[in-house]
C-alpha cells in the first residue's frame, strides 16, 4: 500500500511528482505529501486527504522550481491519517527525508532508543524512525548516505519501498525495496523513481525494477548503481522496455475507472486468449502450461492461493478443473495458508492468483511452498510484478492496468486463463472427448460477443435497479455451482464500493440460517441462468417469496419460470455451465457501481481500501 514518486533530472519536478501521485491514488489515499528541493532549500508539504487536497495545499506552500522532488500517497498503517503522519518525513537534523511505502515492524523498540538518546518524533509513523535511524547510523560511523541506507536497513525487519534524499548532497536520490515494489525510469539525464511504471511512462519507456533485497544509487549523469543490501555486492542493472501506454491508463470518457473496466472486458478477455486458444486447430497453447505439462499431469493436487477477488476466481477454477480435468483442487485464502502450517509435497501443484502480483499474503504463501518443494505457477495480471518473478512459471491475463480499487476485469481475465488451464488439461489427461472440448473451444471463443451483448442487456435495467434498492442496509446474494463464487464476489463488490452490507451464500445453505433475515425490505440477489440446479434455485426462490423477500434474479435471455416470481431480472446469453461466470458477473458489477454512484461514493477509491494489498 501507499504509492511512491521520485524524480531527479533536469525538468520541473513538482508536474511530474503530482501527475505521479495522482496515478498512484489507488495504492492508498488517506493522505499526501510532496518534497521539493529547489537547488538551496527543501520545501515540504503534507495534508490528510487526497492529492488533490495536496495540489491546493501546495500550491501556497510551494513556491519555487525544482529539478529534484519525492511525494507520497499514503494507506495508514501507523499513525492516524493526518498532516503529521503524512510523508515525507524529515530527519532530526532537517536534512534527511524519505518516503516509504510498507511497514517497520522492530520500529518500536529502535524509537525508543533513539527518543533515550535524544531524538524526537513529530509524528506516530515507523518512517520518521527509519529516516533517524539513516541519520543516526550516519553520524555515527561518517557514512556516505548509501552505506549508512544500507547499514541502517540491516537492521530493521519488516517491509519497504523507500527513496531517501539528503539536502546536503542533492546530486542522488537513494532508493530501496524489500517486499513493496519499486520501479526506476531511465531517462537520458534523468530519473524517475515510483511504485510503478504508470507515473513514468510518458517520458520513457525503458525501467528497473528493483528485486527484494536491492538498493540503488540513482545519481545525476552517472550510471545506476544496484547493490544488494546484505552484503553489498554489485548487481547487473536490467533494463525493461515497459508495453503499457498512457491511454490505458486514463478514463477514456467514462466517468469512473471501474465503470471503463467492466465495459473493457469484452476485448480485455479477446486479449486473454489472443494467440492462445485456436478454435479452429482445436488447440490450446498456453506457454507456462506446456513447458510444465507434467507437473500439472503428476500432480497429487492443485492448491490454490490468494485474496479477495482472485480468491473468488480461485473457486471458479477449483469447480472447472474439477469437473474437467479431474485433479483435486483445493482453494486458501494466502493469509490463512502462510499461518497454519499446511501440508505440503512436491506432488502439489500451487496456482497462486493475484491482480497486482504484489500481494503480501500471496506472495508469502509462495515463498512457503517452495521452501517446501512445490511447484507454484503464477497467474498475475501486472507485468514485472513480484509475485510473477516469485513463481516458477504463470500465465499473464493481459487484462491491461486496472485501476478501479475494486477489481472487475482483473476477475473475468483471470477465470478466462484458469478455464483455458483447465481445458487444457482435460485434453492433456484424456478426461473430456475430442466432441467436447472443440465444443468448448469454440463456446469460449463467443464470450467476448456475449459480454458485450450482457453489457447491452444491463445497461439500463441495472440502473434502474439500483435506484430501487440504492438506501437498503443489507443485501444478499445467492447462487450455485458455478455461480457460488459469482455470489461471494457480487456481496463483495456491493460493499467495498457502496458499504451497503452484503453476504454471498450457495443458494442450499440459505436454509440453515440466512433465511431469518428475509423480510420485505431483504433484496436477495440470486444467480439463475438456466443450468444445472436450475430447478432446485427456483425452489429456492419461491422460499424467498413465501417470506415476502425481495427477488432480483439473473436469469438466461427466453427463461420464463424464474421471471414470473421475481420483481427485477436481469437477462444473460446463454452458454455452457462453466462459462457463465464470466457472464453472470456481469450484472452484479453494474449493479453495485450504480448503487455506489447513486449512494455519492467514492467509486473508484473506496474508503479504507487500497489497490495493492503489500502489507500482511
Ligand atoms: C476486491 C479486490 C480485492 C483484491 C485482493 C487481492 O475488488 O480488488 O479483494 O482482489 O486484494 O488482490 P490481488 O489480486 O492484487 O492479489
Amino acid at each position: 500500500m501507499c504509492g511512491i514518486v521520485g524524480y531527479i533530472g533536469y525538468r520541473e519536478a513538482y508536474p511530474i511528482v503530482i501527475k505521479g501521485l495522482k496515478r498512484l491514488e489507488y495504492r492508498g489515499y488517506d493522505s499526501a505529501g510532496i518534497l521539493l528541493y529547489d537547488g538551496k532549500n527543501l520545501k515540504v508539504s503534507k495534508t490528510k486527504g487526497k492529492v488533490i487536497d495536496l495540489e491546493e495545499k501546495s500550491s501556497n506552500e510551494i513556491t519555487t522550481n525544482g529539478t529534484i522532488g519525492m511525494g507520497h500517497t499514503r494507506w495508514a498503517t501507523h499513525g492516524i491519517p493526518n498532516d503529521a503522519n503524512s510523508h515525507p518525513h524529515l530527519s532530526n537534523s532537517g536534512e534527511l527525508s524519505i518516503i516509504h511505502n510498507g511497514i517497520i515492524e522492530n520500529y518500536g523498540p529502535l524509537k525508543e532508543e533513539l527518543i533515550n538518546r535524544g531524538y524526537t518524533f513529530s509524528s506516530d509513523t515507523d518512517s520518521e524512525v527509519l529516516i533517524n535511524i539513516i541519520e543516526d547510523v550516519q553520524k555515527k560511523y561518517k557514512l556516505k548516505l548509501g552505506k549508512a541506507v544500507q547499514v541502517a536497513l540491516n537492521q530493521v525487519v519488516g517491509a519497504y519501498a523507500i527513496c531517501v534524499f539528503d539536502s546536503k548532497k542533492p546530486n542522488e536520490i537513494i532508493v530501496a525495496r524489500l517486499g513493496s515494489p519499486l520501479a526506476i525510469g531511465v531517462g537520458e539525464g534523468e530519473f524517475f523513481i515510483a511504485s510503478d511504471a504508470s507515473p513514468f511512462l510518458e517520458y520513457t519507456s525503458n525501467a528497473i525494477y528493483l528485486e527484494d533485497e536491492e538498493m540503488a544509487i540513482v545519481r545525476l549523469h552517472k550510471p545506476l548503481k544496484i547493490r544488494k543490501i546484505k552484503d553489498d555486492s554489485l548487481v547487473a542493472p536490467y533494463v525493461q522496455e515497459l508495453k503499457m501506454n498512457l491511454e490505458q491508463i486514463e478514463k477514456g470518457g467514462f466517468d469512473h475507472f471501474m465503470l471503463k473496466e467492466i465495459y473493457e472486458q469484452a476485448n480485455v478477455i479477446k486479449d486473454t486468449y489472443r494467440g492462445r486458444l485456436h478454435a479452429d486447430k482445436g488447440m490450446i497453447q498456453m506457454a507456462g502450461i506446456e513447458d510444465n505439462l507434467d507437473k500439472f499431469l503428476y500432480a497429487e493436487r492443485i492448491i490454490i492461493i490468494a485474496c479477495g477477488t482472485s480468491w473468488h476466481a480461485g473457486l471458479v477454477a477449483e469447480y472447472i478443473i474439477e469437473e474437467y480435468a479431474r485433479i483435486p483442487v483445493e482453494v486458501e485464502y494466502a493469509s490463512e495458508f502462510r499461518y497454519r502450517n499446511p501440508i505440503i509435497t512436491n506432488k502439489d501443484v500451487i496456482i497462486a492468483i493475484s491482480q497486482s502480483g504484489e500481494t503480501a499474503d500471496t506472495l508469502a504463501a509462495i515463498k512457503l511452498a517452495k521452501e517446501n518443494g512445490a511447484f507454484v505457477f503464477g497467474v498475475c495480471n501486472v507485468v514485472g510484478s513480484s509475485i510473477s518473478r516469485e513463481t516458477h512459471a504463470g500465465a499473464y491475463t493481459h487484462a491491461g492496468p486496472e485501476i478501479g480499487v475494486a477489481s472487475t476485469k482483473a476477475f473475468t481475465t483471470q477465470i478466462t486463463v484458469l478455464t483455458m488451464i483447465a481445458l487444457r488439461l482435460a485434453q492433456a489427461k484424456g478426461t473430456m472427448s475430442a466432441t467436447d472440448f472443440q465444443k468448448n473451444l469454440q463456446e469460449l471463443q463467443l464470450i467476448p460477443e456475449k459480454v458485450q451483448e450482457t453489457l447491452a442487456l444491463t445497461e439500463v435495467i441495472a440502473k434502474e435497479i439500483a435506484a430501487i434498492y440504492k438506501d437498503v442496509p443489507n443485501c444478499l446474494y445467492l447462487g450455485r455451482g458455478y455461480n457460488f463464487p459469482v455470489a461471494l464476489e457480487g456481496a463483495l463488490k456491493l460493499k467495498e464500493i457502496s458499504y451497503i452490507h452484503a453476504e454471498g451464500y450457495p443458494a442450499a445453505e440459505m436454509k440453515h440460517g440466512p433465511i431469518a433475515l428475509i423480510d420485505e425490505k431483504m433484496p436477495v440477489v440470486v444467480i439463475a441462468p438456466k443450468q444445472a440446479h436450475y430447478d432446485k434455485v427456483v425452489s429456492n426462490i419461491q422460499e424467498i417469496k413465501s417470506r415476502s423477500g425481495k427477488i432480483i434474479a439473473i436469469v438466461t435471455k427466453g427463461d420464463t419460470q424464474v421471471k414470473e416470481l421475481a420483481d427485477h431480472y436481469i437477462e444473460i446469453p446463454e452458454t455452457l455451465d462453466a462459462f457463465s461466470p464470466l457472464l453472470t458477473t456481469i450484472p452484479l458489477q453494474l449493479l453495485s457501481y450504480h448503487i455506489a454512484v447513486m449512494r455519492d461514493c467514492n467509486v473508484d477509491q473506496p474508503r479504507n481500501l487500497a489497490k495493492s494489498v503489500t502489507v500482511e
